[in-house]
This record gives C-alpha cells, sequence and structure tokens, in this order.
C-alpha cells in the first residue's frame, strides 16, 4: 500500500498507523513527497504560510488553463492563498453558518420524495445529488433546474481530479461555462434567496467573476466531500447490524453518528500543500519546491489526538477531527454538510433500504474516499 491507493483500501488505517510510526513528517522517496502522517506534524503544516494550496508554477492545472474550468479554478477561495482566499471567504462564511438545520432537513425530506426506487440508485442520488440539489435550493435556484445544476456540478468536479482525461476537462470547461450564465441569471433576477443575499452583501461592489466562481465552489465542494460522507456513514451502518439497530431505536443520535464518522473514516483523506519558501515545520525544513501530502484521516486515528482513536465511539468525549481541515482554508461549510448527512442517513434509516443486501467499493480517486453502492442479489 502508498498513500495514495490507502484512500480507496477496504481498511488502510493500520498502514496510516504504519506511517505515523516512522515520524510524523517523513519523506517518501517513492512518491517524492513529504508525507504528514501525526497530528502535531498535520497541524503545523497547514498552519504554516508557507505552505500554499497551489503550487507557484501552476496557480491553475496545465490541462485546463485558458478554459471556463480553468478560469472558474483560478479564482476559488479553495484554490488561492492571500486576498484570492480570503476576500471571498469572508464575504461566504458567515452566510453559510446562518443556515438553519430545520430549513435543510426540509429541503431533503421533500427531494427524497423524486427519488427512484432502485436501492443502489436511490443510495447513488442520496450521495451525489441531494447534497449539491439542496446547497443549489439554498443559493435560490428552483425546484425543477436542481438535477441538471447537480449534473453539471457532477461534469465540472471531474476536472478537478490529476487522473482526468480529455474528455472530462472538455466537458467541465462547458458545465463551468453553463454554470456561470445560470448563476448570472440567478444573480440579476431578484429577489435573491436569503443565503445568496447575504454573500452577495458580503461581496458587495467587488469581482464578480470571483463571486460566480466562489458559487460554483460552493456546489463543487459540496459534491464529493457530501457523497463521502454519507457513504461512509451508510458503509458503518451496513458493517455493523447492531449499529443500525441502535440508531433505528434512538434516532435522535444520527448526529452523533455522523460526528464520529467523520473523524474515524473521512471522505478527504488527504490533501496536499506546496511549499513556496523554506520554512521549519515540525522540526523538519521543507526547501521550496517540496510537496507535502497532509494525511487528514491518519492524523484522526493519532493516539495523540483522541483516545482509542479506532474505536467508532458515538459518545466520545471533546472528539478532535482534521476531516474538514485546519487553520486558513478550514471547511466553511462544516456544519451545513453535518446537517445535510445528518438529514438524509437519519430518512434512510426510517426506510427498508438498508435492510437491502448491499456491497460497496470506493470511487478511484487520489484523496476522497466515496463508497459506490451495489445492490446483491436476495439470496446473498
Ligand atoms: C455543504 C457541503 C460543503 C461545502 C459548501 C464546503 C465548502 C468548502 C469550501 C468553500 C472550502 C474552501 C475553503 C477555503 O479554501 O478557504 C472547503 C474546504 C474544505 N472542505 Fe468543505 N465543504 C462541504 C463539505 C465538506 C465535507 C463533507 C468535508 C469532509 C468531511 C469537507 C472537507 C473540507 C476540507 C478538508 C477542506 C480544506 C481543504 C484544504 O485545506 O486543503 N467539506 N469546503
Amino acid at each position: 500500500m502508498d498513500p495514495i491507493t490507502a484512500v480507496t483500501h477496504a481498511d488502510p488505517y493500520p498502514y496510516y498507523a504504519s506511517l505515523r510510526a516512522r515520524g510524523g513528517l517523513a519523506f517518501d522517496p517513492g512518491l517524492g513527497m513529504w508525507l504528514a502522517s501525526s497530528a502535531a506534524a498535520v497541524a503545523a503544516v497547514l498552519a504554516q504560510p508557507e505552505c500554499r494550496v497551489r503550487p507557484a508554477h501552476e496557480p491553475v492545472p496545465q490541462g485546463i488553463v485558458g478554459g471556463a474550468a480553468g478560469q472558474v479554478f483560478g479564482l476559488l477561495m479553495r484554490m488561492n492563498d492571500g486576498e484570492r482566499q480570503r476576500c471571498p471567504r469572508a464575504a461566504i462564511e458567515p452566510g453559510l453558518q446562518q443556515v438553519h438545520a430545520e430549513e435543510v432537513s426540509q429541503r431533503v425530506a421533500a427531494l427524497l420524495l423524486g427519488l427512484p426506487s432502485d436501492t443502489a440508485a436511490r443510495l447513488h442520488d442520496c450521495q451525489f445529488h441531494l447534497p449539491v440539489a439542496v446547497v443549489a435550493g439554498l443559493l435560490g435556484f428552483a425546484a425543477h433546474t436542481l438535477p441538471a445544476i447537480a449534473g453539471l456540478t457532477a461534469d465540472f468536479v471531474a476536472c478537478l481530479s490529476p487522473a482526468s482525461d480529455r474528455a472530462q476537462r472538455d466537458a467541465a470547461h462547458r458545465a463551468a461555462g453553463q454554470l456561470t450564465r445560470r448563476f448570472e441569471v440567478l444573480l440579476d433576477q431578484p429577489p435573491v434567496s436569503p443565503l445568496l443575499q447575504r454573500i452577495v452583501a458580503g461581496f458587495g461592489a467587488r469581482d464578480r467573476d470571483s463571486l460566480i466562481a466562489n458559487l460554483i465552489g460552493l456546489l463543487s465542494q459540496t459534491f464529493e466531500a457530501s457523497a463521502g460522507l454519507i457513504g461512509n456513514t451508510l458503509c458503518a451502518l451496513l458493517g455493523d447490524r447492531r449499529l443500525l439497530a441502535d440508531l433505528r431505536a434512538a434516532p435522535t443520535r444520527v448526529a452523533d453518528l455522523l460526528a464520529e464518522v467523520q473523524r474515524h473514516d473521512p471522505p478527504v483523506q488527504n490533501t496536499r500543500r506546496f511549499v513556496t519558501a523554506s520554512c521549519s515545520v515540525a522540526g523538519v525544513t521543507l526547501e521550496p519546491g517540496a510537496v507535502v501530502l497532509v494525511l487528514l484521516a491518519s492524523a484522526n486515528r493519532d493516539p495523540q489526538l483522541n483516545p482509542q482513536p479506532d474505536r467508532l465511539l458515538l459518545e466520545r468525549e471533546a472528539r478532535r477531527s482534521f476531516s474538514f481541515g485546519s487553520g486558513r482554508h478550514q471547511c466553511p461549510g462544516q456544519e451545513l454538510a453535518l446537517a445535510i448527512a445528518s438529514a438524509v442517513v437519519g430518512a434512510l434509516l426510517r426506510q427498508s433500504t438498508l435492510d437491502q443486501p448491499i456491497a460497496w467499493t470506493y470511487k478511484p480517486s487520489l484523496n476522497g474516499r466515496i463508497p459506490l453502492f451495489t445492490s446483491l442479489p436476495e439470496s446473498h
């Protein structure tokens, strides 16, 4: 196993423990990268201003530069440091945090009515369609446009992976163009939704391209991470019938389950940082050009961070987790994502979907741990 194949391995956690035993921050000559595996090293890398989210020589990936997807990418707060990160973030974060869990569960309940009855298709839509449809709905898109918005988001997200091919990159450019036009129409047709109103007010008269790119960014950030969060929670339930029965008996504990699964089996297993100037991190000197693979999922299992880290404990006290990042890029959608996932998993617990024989494999990815479910024949 290596840190990349670990992402989609059935159980990568003993391997992560072996990396921590070799030192919190160690160079991997095979990958040509530093690996931050301990909680202390992960926190230090994410706090170090010289460790940036993009390499200095390639702010936008070569494969998409020059097209519509590249233009959006280049303006995303997630893909920038400095003003291009701070300004959109300051405008968007407060609005996201004011969304009420009650409104989220109402939106999830309405969207659940339109799901297919086939088990695998239903779970797929719960993971990949519902969360982005909730966020798009909160931003003000009309109900009948939500499937198209979710489809365009899927097309755009595909180009964010370094493993994307030419056809995916072409589709991503088309999707970025269409999402841009749809947001332009939404912004030009008042009244806008309360969330969009807050975000627009936060931006003031500032750059409209950045506003639109970062609205697209909200959809794209929601897409795979939420699919993984919901999916990994379903895996925990499907793998432990007693847990499933306990949760059905005490449905108010769904939020506790989500809070623990996000730590125990996180959807974003790693993120990367690119060193722009010589700096010291966790006792190691990193030189410009160095790349650090930040193993969030490993840090969560560090016994220095949480006692009994390998146990799934719903009643865990003072839980600490890097699953939503840390420092200046820490996920501003955490509460919203957990509210959406709790509503989706809560609804599935009330149905018979999880009683069907279901198997899963992980979607190929360099950093996302996202199970894809299939139905097994009844006799299995
Ligand atoms: C409603 C759903 C979500 C939204 C709207 C959202 C939004 C965002 C945004 C805008 C950023 C960039 C922040 C910045 O660079 O300043 C971000 C970062 C991040 N998000 Fe989320 N997110 C969502 C769900 C999730 C979920 C479910 C996870 C994983 C459990 C997650 C994990 C992360 C991580 C790890 C980062 C930081 C990446 C890094 O520092 O390299 N997000 N999110």
